[in-house]
């Protein structure tokens, strides 16, 4: 998505070798205007796909999410990190390891937010290593829904992510594939 690209160009900042900051459009302060955007070219590619849901992880994840699942007009679940008081005992969880900040999370869905026979799309900020994906793949086969898809605003195909995802038989499309981030600049995969 040449929108997207030419953001991160203008406004992500590399840290080191692998990770991209891309607070002032995605991860803190958030563009509205692109993430309607981003949520419409989703819809775009997974309209064919039977979406009844969209699925996502607190917090970053929302806002693509939420657009999507407006472009869609399907219902957005965001799993979350903390069990809520509120939660039932009848909750799906699931441990996921964040490598880049060197946590355990365990996250929770309610059980009755997915069903047998829901076709749920994954939506995330980042992949990196695929462990926020994948978890959200098994919270969706606990419930005994489907898999529809995977949608990334900003894949680092350098990191082990989509290769797992991809060899897991999932479909994943990404807005934007960034092949290296070394001496501190962003190099695309396709130009
Ligand atoms: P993975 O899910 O693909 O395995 O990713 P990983 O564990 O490595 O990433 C953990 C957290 O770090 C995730 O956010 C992910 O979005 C974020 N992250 C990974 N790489 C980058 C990067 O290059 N830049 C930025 N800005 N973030 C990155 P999270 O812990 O779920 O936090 P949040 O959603 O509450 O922000």
């Amino acid at each position: 998505m040449k929108e997207l690209k030419r953001r991160i160009l203008e406004d992500g900042r590399v840290i080191g070798t692998d990770i991209l900051k891309v607070d002032h459009f995605l991860n803190h302060q958030i563009d509205p205007v692109l993430m309607q955007t981003i949520g419409n070219k989703f819809a775009d590619i997974f309209k064919k796909d039977q979406v009844s849901k969209v699925i996502t992880i607190e917090s970053s994840g929302i806002a693509p999410a939420l657009m999507t699942g407006l472009a869609l007009k399907v219902p957005v679940i965001f799993a979350r990190k903390k069990k809520p008081v509120t939660l039932n005992e009848g909750s799906l969880a699931t441990e996921i390891v964040s490598f880049t900040k060197h946590v355990r999370n365990t996250v929770y869905i309610e059980k009755d937010m997915l069903q047998t026979g829901d076709r749920v799309l994954i939506i995330d900020d980042f992949l990196a290593n695929g462990e926020a994906s994948l978890g959200l793949a098994r919270l969706i086969e606990m419930a005994g829904a489907e898999v529809a898809g995977v949608g990334i605003v900003i894949e680092k195909s350098f990191q082990e992510g989509r290769r797992r995802l991809d060899h897991a038989g999932y479909r994943v499309c990404s807005l934007a594939r960034i092949a290296s981030l070394g001496n501190g600049k962003v190099e695309f995969v396709d130009k």
